[in-house]
């Protein structure tokens, strides 16, 4: 997958939907959620399994034998002992931060100052927003990710550029302008009015458009005033459909910072509360030092949390409380580029490390749940994407479970299918990416 960037979009942007194919390999897939229910109740591997694919959607699973007795006539691409799964979707990024991703040595605010909001504030130029959006693109198609959820910035541009280029590549993506009108430099803060306006005229020409939807986006509390939150709970009140992303909770100073800015809050959460922006579709990023009224009224709306755990760690945030995922939706995200990776493989490996270090370790079916089903899940799209059933869209990443030396001789001493896939969560990278199919095409570069 390394010569992945040379070949760029292909010109069709459902690629081979038309046709029907045979994927052989290794299998899993999910009936549950492992948070709730025993993994080995919910997740399901068949060592000699099988996916059909049809007109860009999974047709059907099976063990190899069962589909290709059934269609004789299919054509088939045999991965042998490779790992078919779901897609990985990466529930929070933000797309213009991949060319600062490994920025040394600031925690959240000043390293939104120092690295972010310059870098961001270059965007107001499309063809450099098209150029970033083409990359990033690449970049985590190349290790796997088929979907993701991202920030753009605040100019609206930024937003037509992500989507035209996964337009192209014929992924399922949610972006949305990032709103601030407060605590940002001259040249990346809107208006009231004009967020409210940009953010309707782009959800207009976007949301549903093929796979794209549009995620209302004001950037965080300290960075809008509260009648720009006011005036985007209004636009979600004429767009109940559409998700709504914001961050919540990441640094003990920024909440402090929110307290200061919003002294009449009970808390955070009650900053976005207050001005209609909690129900079901809520999004936040981080929720890391969360009061017992926030879980509490988090549990209550039905809203997504989503975790960070490289940005965490990076940025030095804390750690997130994955007990939280027994009580309400959680994904999983790489957080680009507070987040020190594109892959999700490397996010599923810290999100065991900061797990361990409160004392709750995962299971690799818990890890990989996150980093497909529970990412979609906390996007509302479990039904769409994130796992292998008939009439889900045939997003799909093989898995090489022997991708380097150090792996492969690990995976040589394996007692049964999980200590063989855990190797690859821990160690893992793009080169265990051997194929990458979306809406039922082979991305080009693959092996085959
Ligand atoms: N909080 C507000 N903006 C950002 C951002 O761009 N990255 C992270 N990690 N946290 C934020
Ligand atoms: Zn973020």
């Amino acid at each position: 997958m390394r010569i992945w960037a040379i070949y760029g979009p292909v010109a069709a942007p459902y690629p081979e939907t038309m046709t029907e194919h045979l994927l052989l390999g290794q299998t899993l897939h999910f009936t549950g959620d492992p948070f709730v229910a025993p993994w080995d109740h919910v997740a399901r591997h068949d060592s000699a399994g099988a996916v059909l694919i049809r007109d860009g959607k999974i047709a059907a699973i099976g063990t190899a034998a069962q589909l290709r007795a059934a269609h004789p006539a299919v054509e088939v691409t045999d991965y042998g002992r490779a790992l078919i799964s779901a897609g990985f979707v990466d529930a929070h990024v933000h797309y213009p931060q991949t060319a600062i991703i490994a920025s040394w040595g600031k925690r959240l605010i000043d390293w939104l100052n120092s690295y972010t909001f310059p870098e961001e504030m270059r965007f107001a130029d499309p063809a450099y927003a098209a150029q970033v959006a083409a990359r990033y693109c690449d970049l985590t198609l190349a290790q796997g990710t088929t979907s993701f959820c991202t920030y753009a910035t605040i100019h609206p541009g930024s937003v037509d550029a992500i989507f035209a280029a996964a337009q192209a590549r014929g992924q399922r993506v949610w972006a949305g302008k990032t709103c601030m009108d407060r605590n940002a430099p001259e040249g990346l803060r809107d208006s009231v009015q004009s967020a409210y306006d940009d953010s309707a005229a782009l959800l207009a020409r976007w949301h549903g458009v093929d796979r794209l939807s549009y995620v209302i986006t004001p950037r965080f509390a300290p960075t809008s005033t509260p009648e720009q939150l006011a005036a985007l709970g209004a636009l979600w009140v004429q767009h109940p459909d559409c998700l709504m992303q914001t961050h919540l909770s990441e640094q003990t100073d920024e909440i402090a910072w929110v307290h200061d800015l919003f002294p009449q809050a009970r808390d955070y959460l009650d900053t976005y509360e207050a001005q209609g922006l909690l129900r079901e579709g809520a999004v936040y990023g981080h929720a890391i030092h969360l009061t017992a009224r926030e879980r509490a009224r988090l549990a209550e709306a039905g809203a997504s949390l989503v975790h960070c755990p490289t940005s965490n760690t990076f940025i030095g945030s804390g750690l997130f409380d994955m007990g939280l995922a027994a009580r309400m939706r959680v994904g999983l995200a790489t957080d680009t580029g507070g987040g020190s990776s594109f892959s999700m493989l490397r996010t599923m490996a810290a999100a065991y490390e900061v797990a361990q270090l409160r004392g709750q370790p995962l299971h690799p079916a818990q890890l990989w749940w996150l980093a497909t089903q529970g990412s979609a899940r906390a996007l509302r799209a479990e039904h769409l994407i994130g796992n292998l059933a008939p009439g889900m869209e045939a997003d799909l990443v093989v898995i090489d479970l022997a991708a380097t030396p150090a792996i492969a001789q690990r995976a040589a001493r394996a007692e049964g299918f999980w200590d063989a896939l855990f190797p690859t969560i821990m160690m893992g990278d793009d080169r265990a990416v051997r194929a990458v199919w979306v809406a039922g095409g082979l991305r080009p570069g693959a092996q085959g």
